[in-house]
């Protein structure tokens, strides 16, 4: 089952990457269209006497007159004329094109809404037959801005493979779980991942490790509450940093540090929604979704309503692509966590699922939950996986030990049991903490 994954899921992504292709040339071919449209508003193939443009009828009626009669050297003239005037027209052309593409980046980037509807939408068409309609769920990326961070996009590019990366904040706090990240990291054979330092004996232990990293700026105002910042300060911190990312025109993976890495997780996303995440939930009900019915017995005839459920998505390990709702979660999320005192897991998932009602607009965000036996947490691993003769011994891509406040120890044990085949090594741990 795990296996199989990766056929379908390449043709589907050249699919999707063809389509997109091709929405983008029927757009700049409206485009097109438009300038053409505004400049010859009679069309192209009228006499040249009746064009709304001086030079180009002017040159054109002398033509017509003089045609039979006039000398060589009048006639160069005439042709040069008519060359100038093409000329100007052309220059007129460019810089109509030049404002529709500042036009369109402008869209793209969601300052103006209307064009932004346009890109996203395409042109509106019929419906189809029964059966083959599907909303859309891949948002457009945004338009790559370097200037948000210069020396950060430099870093990224030598970093990033397609565009993508796996990222981590770590303060050394976290110092011993980060080696065990990393060593997994590198021996799966990953190379595009960076470790964002917010402080700075971790940038030299990343610098001694060859660990790729970046060390913010210390003038870069948000900074100092990586150093002496609780843990759900130092999650505020990481949407806004996160936000370069994307503005930069990447997809990140974004990944805490109590994660073991056995495979390749870029071999196993899909990559058609603006978060693709893993589950804290711990079987096919609580992590993809289930309804719920709550029983209210004096109702009598309608004593059952339905309720939907679902497990929260990680915040500690998720994938996001580029997008526009992508980067509004993200300001979302920052927003609230610096204007009160919630836990970031919770506010990404309260921005990410409920829905506009009276007063309130939704994120509308597309969302994807990553196979919970792939991308596994450590309840799935410590209360099914390990006792169960078949699923024991898939080996999953990730595992992250966000159940369990013995970090250090279960990340060991889970690295002796999957790559060392120490069989007995998840034995001594219990299914949750004492
Ligand atoms: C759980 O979901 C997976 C993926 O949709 C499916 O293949 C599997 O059969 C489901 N298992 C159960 C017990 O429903
Ligand atoms: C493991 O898989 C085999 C073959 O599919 C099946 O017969 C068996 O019942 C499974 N065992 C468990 C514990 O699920």
């Amino acid at each position: 089952m795990l296996g199989r994954r990766e056929g379908p899921l390449m043709r589907n992504n050249a699919h999707s990457l063809r389509k997109s292709r091709i929405i983008t040339a029927i757009v700049i071919g409206i485009l097109i269209g438009c300038v053409f449209a505004f400049l010859f508003p009679n069309g192209f193939f009228v006499p040249h006497t009746v064009t709304a443009n001086r030079h180009i009828s002017l040159a054109g009626s002398k033509t017509q007159e003089g045609s039979d009669e006039c000398e060589p050297s009048d006639r160069a003239n005439m042709l040069k004329s008519e060359f100038v005037a093409v000329s100007e027209k052309n220059a007129e052309l460019k810089k109509q094109v030049r404002e529709l593409t500042e036009r369109l980046r402008l869209a793209e980037q969601g300052k103006d809404q209307a064009q932004k509807q346009f890109l996203v939408l395409g042109k509106s068409q019929k419906a189809g037959p029964f059966g083959t309609v599907k909303g859309l769920r891949t948002t457009p990326t945004v338009v790559p801005d370097e200037s948000v961070n210069p020396r950060l996009a430099k870093i990224l590019e030598k970093v990033a493979v397609k565009q993508e990366l796996i990222v981590a904040l770590a303060n050394s706090k976290v110092k011993e779980m980060l080696e065990v990240w990393f060593t997994n990291i590198k021996r799966v054979g990953i190379s595009n991942y960076l470790v964002v330092a917010l402080d700075e004996e971790i940038a030299k232990y990343c610098e001694a490790n060859q660990v790729p990293f970046y060390k913010r700026d210390p003038d870069e105002g948000i900074d100092t509450i990586g150093k002496v910042g609780g843990n759900h300060a130092v999650s505020g911190l990481k949407f806004r940093i996160l936000r370069e990312f994307l503005q930069l025109g990447y997809s990140v993976l974004l990944s805490d540090v109590d994660i073991v890495y056995l495979q390749n997780p870029f071999d196993h996303l899909y990559r058609d929604s603006d978060v693709e995440s893993m589950s804290d939930g711990h079987d096919n009900m609580t992590a993809y979704g289930y309804n719920d019915v709550f029983d209210e017995p004096a109702m009598g005839w309608a004593r059952f309503a339905h309720t939907m459920r679902i497990w929260v998505y990680n915040s500690g390990f998720f994938y996001i692509r580029p997008t526009v709702p992508s980067v509004e979660l993200l300001d979302r999320v920052a927003t609230r966590l610096s204007n009160e005192k919630a836990w970031d897991q919770a506010v990404f998932n309260e921005e990410l699922f409920y829905p506009s009602y009276p007063g309130y607009d939704g994120l509308h965000a597309a969302r994807r939950t990553m196979d919970f036996y792939q991308f596994m947490n450590s309840k799935v691993l410590f209360k099914t996986v390990r006792y169960d003769a078949n699923l024991s011994k898939l080996k999953p891509v990730i595992i992250h030990v966000n159940y369990h406040p013995d970090k250090l120890p279960r990340m060991k044990a889970i690295v002796e049991y999957y790559v060392n085949g120490k069989h007995d090594a998840l034995k001594p741990f219990p299914e949750g903490s004492d």
